[in-house]
């Protein structure tokens, strides 16, 4: 029996995933600061609630009013659907007292607990849930990681969500902070950007999506005023690729490195 599938709402990336993100899944979107989590987060709850699905958005990187107005850049303005009991978004970087959306610490089960109030709040059926980022939870305890990633997953799965779970990567040692959502997510998203030719690209590869027949290239993604995130064209080559001998790279080089397509 298929699978059903939501549209994420990234131009592009359907395509690559046998037309959607399975229902019920848990996502991680990894990647460096700047190559576009959160703006596809943004995506992805604006998507579901044109769709009719009720949405929680929790931000630990950014204020509410940040996301609500990085959402206007991008063509939706979500202050309505929040109005409307639609949208919970909350808040984990303010901590303000008062706010009842507002988590006060960064800890796991007053996350998980606060996301429940919400769901209740807004109603039964599917949501989306966007957690932007997992990573702030572990980031003085990296060796936490999978337990609470497998903690969120197993709670969180009998309230009816689709879970996407942006965590941050570290630029110097290309390490995320713990390794161990990548585990226990049912799909991983990666990110990566690179200066090309003196301008700085965006680079997206589906690194696992389970029960699905996903592409295995890797696409570059712009970040559009008024659209937001979407996948431009396959890579052809990459510096990636040329994780080989120094010789055998000069030699690649001067076989004419700069005829290839492209590179990352
Ligand atoms: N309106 C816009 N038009 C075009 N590009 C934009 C616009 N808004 C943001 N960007 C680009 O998107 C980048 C930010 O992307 P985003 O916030 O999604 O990154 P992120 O992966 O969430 O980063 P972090 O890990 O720091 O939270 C900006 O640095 C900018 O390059
Ligand atoms: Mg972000």
């Amino acid at each position: 029996m298929n699978m059903e599938r939501i549209p994420s709402g990234i131009p592009g990336l359907d395509e690559l995933i046998e037309g959607g993100i399975p229902r019920g899944f848990m996502v991680a979107l990894v990647g460096e600061p700047g190559t576009g989590k959160t703006a596809m987060s943004i995506q992805f709850i604006s998507k579901g609630l044109l769709e009719g699905d009720k949405a929680i958005y929790v931000t630990t990187e950014e204020s509410r009013e940040s996301i609500i107005s990085q959402s206007k850049r991008f063509g939706v303005d979500l202050k309505p659907y929040i109005d409307d009991g639609k949208l919970v978004v909350i808040d984990a970087l303010m901590g303000e007292y008062g706010d009842l959306w507002s988590l006060k610490e960064l800890d796991v089960d007053e996350l998980i607990s606060i996301i429940i109030e919400a769901k209740k709040y807004l109603g039964p059926g599917h949501a989306r849930l966007v957690i932007d980022s997992m990573s702030a939870f572990w980031l003085e305890k990296p060796v936490m990681a999978r337990k609470y990633s497998y903690q969120v997953k197993r709670v969180l799965s009998k309230w009816g969500f689709t879970i996407l779970a942006t965590s941050q990567y570290a630029v110097t040692t290309q390490l995320g902070f713990g390794f161990g959502i990548e585990h226990v997510a049912d799909g991983v998203i990666r990110l990566r950007k690179s200066v090309v030719k003196g301008v700085l690209k965006r680079f997206l590869v589906i690194e696992k999506m389970r029960q699905t027949n996903h592409d295995q290239h890797v696409f570059e993604v712009e970040i559009v005023d008024g659209l937001g995130v979407r996948i431009a064209g396959p890579v052809k080559a990459s510096r990636w690729d040329l994780a080989l001998p120094p010789d055998v790279v000069a030699r690649i080089i001067e076989s004419g490195f700069d005829k290839l397509e492209y590179e990352g």
